[in-house]
């Protein structure tokens, strides 16, 4: 899923197009950042419940959303993550500029060279329009393009890109842009590069409250209830066999689903060729894993009870290869959508839709493990630290509690996958977005 697009990924792996020299670029920042996370130790002592509370230094204006006025930002594309991303810095910037962001399209599609396979979808084929407006009620908000009065004001506003186009530069612009002559219009269109690409400004607690509108359509979101019951299926008939398991599940009270894991294994060819290069480049070896590695440290979770339903989610293209099912310790019941009978429901969506499915499934799992240098994964990690932030959860990192989530990429306690709670302080979404081995717990 992920895999087949992903500027970190296939880009840096030499291919010649385009954006390749982009990437690059991006990709030698996000070195430089990764290496100074690596360097500078964190503080000991700070108890991590009180960073949550730490005040956003968003340059946002505060509150309220002008009606009136709109921006309109060019079409979202790439993998999922990619497009969560690149979605929620839309709407960050059309807050700062107190607009509401004219519904953009998704793509349906991978981004594959050409230009129009990009597929565009509509937003409110995908996520619910007005429960996200709802919800994100007096943060940011979505317009209609009927919602327009006068098509003939629009102001045209050109993303500056290369070496010189400095984060503060950007911020300049969307300044200047919000005043004067500039503000009249009733339509400001950004043109350029899509908003994945765009400088970021925001702190990564903006990006999860605009995460947390997103509500898949109900259509795909009964898919996804369909795959999660084939899997608590699974767990109840076993369930009844075996001893149960230590986590307790309240989703339905009467019919007492099983707990399971779900692990985004990354262990594509394609991955594999670019981690070891990130690896060689970051000089860690925490980034690769290989499957004997995964499967060995999510055996090794503390105070996970056997037998357990494990459902693999893995690029598509994996699906006829099997071997990713072998190797698991006794008491474990690996599944990927073929072996759990859901490819065909996979199958009747493209792309875009496949991927969110995937998502709220892994979103949705008793225990999450997943590759702390795969955005799909953080991203994930992520809604689930704010998940547990709304349920009240002090002490994030401790062992016995609800939704937590793991990096099978980083050594955690008794050779198991390291614990990850998403630090909701940072000031960027840089580390999400690109990877990092700093996790927290
Ligand atoms: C945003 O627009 C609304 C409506 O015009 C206005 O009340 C509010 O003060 C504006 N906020 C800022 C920060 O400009
Ligand atoms: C979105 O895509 C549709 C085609 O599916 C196109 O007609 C429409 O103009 C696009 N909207 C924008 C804002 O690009
Ligand atoms: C639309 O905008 C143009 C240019 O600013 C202006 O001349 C025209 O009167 C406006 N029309 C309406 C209906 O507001
Ligand atoms: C499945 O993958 C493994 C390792 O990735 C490989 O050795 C094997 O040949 C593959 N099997 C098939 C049927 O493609
Ligand atoms: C979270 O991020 C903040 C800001 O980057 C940093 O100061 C803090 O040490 C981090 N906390 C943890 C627990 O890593």
């Amino acid at each position: 899923m992920e895999v087949l697009f992903n500027c970190k990924l296939s880009q840096l792996m030499g291919g010649g197009t385009v954006r390749s020299l982009a990437c690059k670029c991006v990709f030698l920042l996000v070195a430089v950042l990764i290496l100074r996370a690596l360097l500078v130790p964190p503080s000991p002592g700070v108890e991590w419940s009180n960073l949550v509370y730490i005040k956003s230094q968003s340059p946002s204006f505060g509150v309220g959303v002008r009606q009136g006025k709109f921006l309109e930002v060019p079409q979202i594309v790439w993998g999922l993550n990619n497009q969560k991303i690149a979605f929620a810095r839309a709407c960050l910037t059309a807050r700062m500029m107190n607009r509401t962001l004219l519904m953009p399209n998704l793509s349906a599609s991978l981004f594959y060279k050409e230009i129009d396979l990009l597929q565009p979808i509509s937003f409110d084929k995908v996520f619910q329009f007005d429960k996200f407006n709802a919800l994100c009620s007096g943060f940011v908000q979505l317009g209609r393009y009927s919602d327009l009065l006068n098509q003939t004001q629009v102001l045209e506003m050109q993303k500056g890109s290369g070496r010189k186009w400095t984060v503060e530069r950007d911020l300049d612009q969307l300044r200047q842009h919000s005043k004067g002559d500039f503000d009249e219009h009733e339509v400001i269109r950004i043109v350029g590069k899509n908003p994945f690409l765009w400088h970021d400004h925001w702190p990564v607690k903006d990006y999860a409250k605009v995460f947390e509108c997103l509500v898949l359509i109900h259509e795909i979101g009964q898919e996804a209830d369909r795959v999660v019951s084939k899997i608590r299926a699974i767990g109840r008939d076993i369930g009844r066999n075996g001893e149960s398991m230590e986590l307790e599940n309240d989703d339905k009270p009467n019919s007492q689903p099983l707990p399971y894991v779900a692990v985004h294994m990354r262990v594509e060819i394609d991955w594999m060729i670019h981690c070891k290069n990130l690896e060689q480049r970051l000089n860690t070896n925490q980034i690769c894993s290989s499957k004997k590695e995964i499967i060995e440290r999510v055996g090794n979770i503390k105070g996970l009870k056997t037998p357990s339903v494990v459902y693999l989610a893995v690029a598509d293209k994996l699906l006829q290869n099997s071997s990713i099912l072998e190797g698991w310790g006794e008491g474990f019941l690996p599944f990927e959508k073929k072996k759990l009978g859901v490819d065909k429901i996979y199958k009747k969506y493209p792309y875009l839709i496949q991927s969110a499915i995937d998502y709220e499934v892994c979103l949705r799992a008793d225990i999450f493990v997943g590759n702390s240098f795969s955005t799909f994964s953080s991203l994930i990690a992520l809604e689930r630290t704010q998940k547990m932030i709304r349920m009240g959860v002090n002490n994030m990192c401790e062992t016995n509690i609800r939704w937590p989530s793991y990096a099978y990429n980083i050594q955690g306690e008794l050779n198991g996958p390291m614990r990850w709670v998403s630090n909701m302080s940072h000031s960027t979404l840089q580390e999400i977005s690109y990877g990092t081995n700093h996790i927290s717990c």
